[in-house]
């Protein structure tokens, strides 16, 4: 038995990290096609969890990743999970504040652990030196003008070794530290860094918040090569706007962009 299958029993058997506000109901499924749809089809069945209820998968098959594309995780290796948020006190349009306190969050949370390497790659992609260890994929669902949930999709590589390098440069805790992590405890740290700059947001802490995602942006006002429309251009990150689009200055003419219009060549 691995240390995530032990631990998964802790979970059940605790099932909560009581005082905060994610955690205090952790329900870990055992195999799952993906942790953000298995949370959306509760809800739409009206199943009554609380705020901050959180899914775990020891095994996801299908698991979603930005974009439309895959996310693969070996199973029992890293952390795949989905957290339940009720940001009613946003509004949808300003869905990217959320996206800031959730990269911050990852980031605070596995500071300690690798200091200045952890980045946060626009949007919410986090890397360390230089590779993806976490992804977030948040889906949200929004009745009039109302945001009623956000589901939190969260991935970081936590004890997996071996990666298909073939798409992405990807990268886990135990690559750069050489040892093993226990994912229940890097979990309930989790859980605390989410509560933490949750609480932070809905006290209004935004502007605080942004200023920390730009200083932990990956590249940020460093000139890197981007791809645009087919075109490499060189341009310097010197800001991200309320709304989430990045902006870039090309020899002085800022231009913004969205998350399908730019990508980084590296
Ligand atoms: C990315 O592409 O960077 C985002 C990856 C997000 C993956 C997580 S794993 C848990 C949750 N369930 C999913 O199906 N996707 C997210």
């Amino acid at each position: 038995m691995n240390s995530f299958s032990s631990n998964a029993n802790k979970t059940l058997q605790s099932n909560t990290f009581l005082g905060l506000i994610v955690g205090e109901n952790v329900i870990t499924l055992q195999r799952v096609n993906s942790t953000n749809e298995y949370l959306k089809s509760k809800l739409s069945n009206s199943t009554p969890y609380p705020e901050g209820t959180v899914i775990m998968a020891v095994e996801q098959y299908a698991g979603k990743g930005q974009a439309g594309n895959t996310w693969v995780s070996e199973s029992g290796k890293n952390l795949t999970l989905s957290v339940l948020l009720n940001p009613s006190f946003l509004l949808p349009k300003e869905q990217f504040k959320l996206n800031i306190a959730i990269s911050l969050a990852i980031m605070e949370c596995l500071k300690p652990l690798l200091g200045e390497s952890v980045r946060i790659k626009w949007p919410n992609d986090i890397y360390a030196n230089n590779k993806k260890i976490g992804g977030v994929l948040i889906e949200n669902v929004i009745r009039g003008s109302t945001w009623k949930h956000a589901i939190i999709g969260i991935a970081l590589n936590v004890n997996q070794t071996s990666f298909d390098t073939k798409k992405t440069k990807a990268c886990s805790l135990k690559q750069l530290l050489n040892e093993d992590f226990d994912l229940y405890h890097l979990l309930k740290l989790l859980c605390t860094a989410i509560s933490t700059q949750y609480n932070i947001l809905k006290k209004e802490g935004y502007p605080l918040q942004k200023e920390r995602y730009k200083q932990h942006l990956f590249r940020f006002n460093i000139p890197s090569t981007f791809l645009i429309k087919d075109e490499q251009l060189i341009g310097t990150i010197t800001d991200v706007d309320d709304e989430g689009k990045l902006v870039i200055d090309f020899d002085g003419h800022l231009t913004k962009f969205g998350i399908k219009e730019i990508s980084f060549v590296i």
